[in-house]
């Protein structure tokens, strides 16, 4: 398929302020022999004028001209298939599909003859880590959810010794030790806090440790590694979840700031503070629940709210990573270059997925959902 073009179009979700593609990665598409057109304005909110991708090479148009005659279209997060009108038959559409939340919508994409590339369905082995989009934004993600926590706590993070006396370190506690829970550590320390953090998976122990800080772990349970498919987390059991709680609750009464990163891939995110354990924390202490969209770690957390319980307040986002547009947006449209230029075939003129990654993240094609994970 010579002079294959790819679109991107403006994002619609609320709250949405990244974009798939920016300036550098359109340039590189490019010089792969590609067209691109991105939609007016799609940058604007990542702080990318039209100017900069027209200067890289792309034609700025509006939304229906955009995806017209485009192979691929990239998202962030997938567009609706009424935005896709004149695509070219069988197109394909790399986005993130919330796949299991949104599945009204990959059928429509099924009837709709197009083919449905779930990014964060991409395979955790390493040639596929630098198209990881669920690393990059968790990194990041965990960056701002330290300093959002900072920004709303009353108090300084690192010890201060002043002619006015001395100020204590923060103590920091960070729940849920995968990408995002390693960056809210190394942020929290070089703030200067004293940080403690716990995980299921006893893998995190070193890493925890090598970032400087405290591994907070239940030694009781024997026998339990936490680790489940892909290095990602496992349901506990109830014995474990008991001796989980106790050992948060004797720590957390002692902490000023928590941030809470757990998950459970497929499931709703595992409840790890209770309302009455956050009584037992000091007024003015702050609890940033990262999982809050995928149901909360923390009882009470309202995504996008600061709440206030017994004086301590309980924050988090629903698109934490929207926070951040501009870095996202880059780490972001990299991993959807990474992706698809791996895969480029010359003599196709685009990208020809193998097998093991484009079954992986493959939803639709031909017609029908074909993901065995939608089907079981
Ligand atoms: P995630 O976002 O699914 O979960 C966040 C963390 O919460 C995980 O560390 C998990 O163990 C923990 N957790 C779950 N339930 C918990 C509970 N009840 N209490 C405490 N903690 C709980 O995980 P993420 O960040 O996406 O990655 C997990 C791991 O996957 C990474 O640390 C890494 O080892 C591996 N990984 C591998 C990649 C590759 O090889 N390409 C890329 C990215 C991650």
């Amino acid at each position: 398929m010579a002079g294959l073009r790819i679109a991107v179009l403006k994002e619609q979700a609320a709250g949405e302020t990244r974009v798939a593609a920016t300036p550098e990665t359109v340039k590189k598409f490019i010089a792969l022999g590609a067209s691109f057109a991105v939609e007016k304005g799609a940058g604007l909110n990542a702080s990318i004028a039209d100017a900069d991708y027209a200067i890289a090479g792309a034609e700025v148009l509006t939304a229906a001209k955009a995806v017209a005659g485009a192979d691929i279209v990239l998202g962030v997060q997938a567009p609706a298939v009424s935005a896709l009108k004149g695509v070219n038959a069988g197109a394909w559409v790399a986005a993130t599909f919330d796949p299991f939340g949104q599945k009204d919508r990959v059928e429509a994409y099924a009837k709709a003859g197009l083919e449905a590339l779930a990014m964060e369905f991409m395979p955790r082995i390493t040639r596929a880590q630098s198209m990881d989009v669920l690393s990059s934004q968790s990194n990041l993600a965990g960056y701002k959810a330290v300093l959002a926590a900072a920004n709303q706590y009353g108090r300084a993070f690192p010890m201060m010794m002043t002619a006015a006396g001395t100020i204590s370190a923060t103590r920091l506690f960070v729940m849920g030790v995968g990408v995002a829970g390693l960056q809210a550590i190394a942020t929290a320390r070089r703030l200067g806090a004293q940080v403690s953090a716990t995980d299921v998976r006893s893998a995190t122990k070193e890493q925890i440790q090598s970032l400087g800080a405290k591994p907070v772990f239940v030694e009781s349970v024997a026998g339990i590694e936490g680790e489940g498919a892909g290095g990602y987390a496992s349901e506990m059991s109830p014995e474990y979840q008991a001796a989980q709680a106790d050992l948060v609750s004797s720590h957390i009464a002692k902490q000023d700031i928590v941030i809470t990163t757990a998950l459970i891939p497929g499931r709703a995110a595992p409840r790890l503070i209770t309302d009455a354990q956050i009584a037992t924390m000091r007024p003015g202490s702050v609890i940033f629940d990262l999982a809050v969209a995928q149901g909360g770690n923390v009882e009470g957390s309202v995504a996008d709210r600061i709440v206030e319980r017994h004086g301590v307040f309980v924050m988090g986002y629903s698109n934490t990573p929207a926070h951040l547009a501009a870095d996202t947006s880059a780490l972001y449209a990299r991993n959807l270059f990474n992706f698809l230029s791996a895969f480029w075939d010359k003599e196709a003129g685009g990208p020809v997925l193998d097998e093991e990654i484009g079954d992986a993240v493959r939803l639709t094609r031909g017609g029908v959902v074909v993901h065995e994970r939608l089907n079981a």
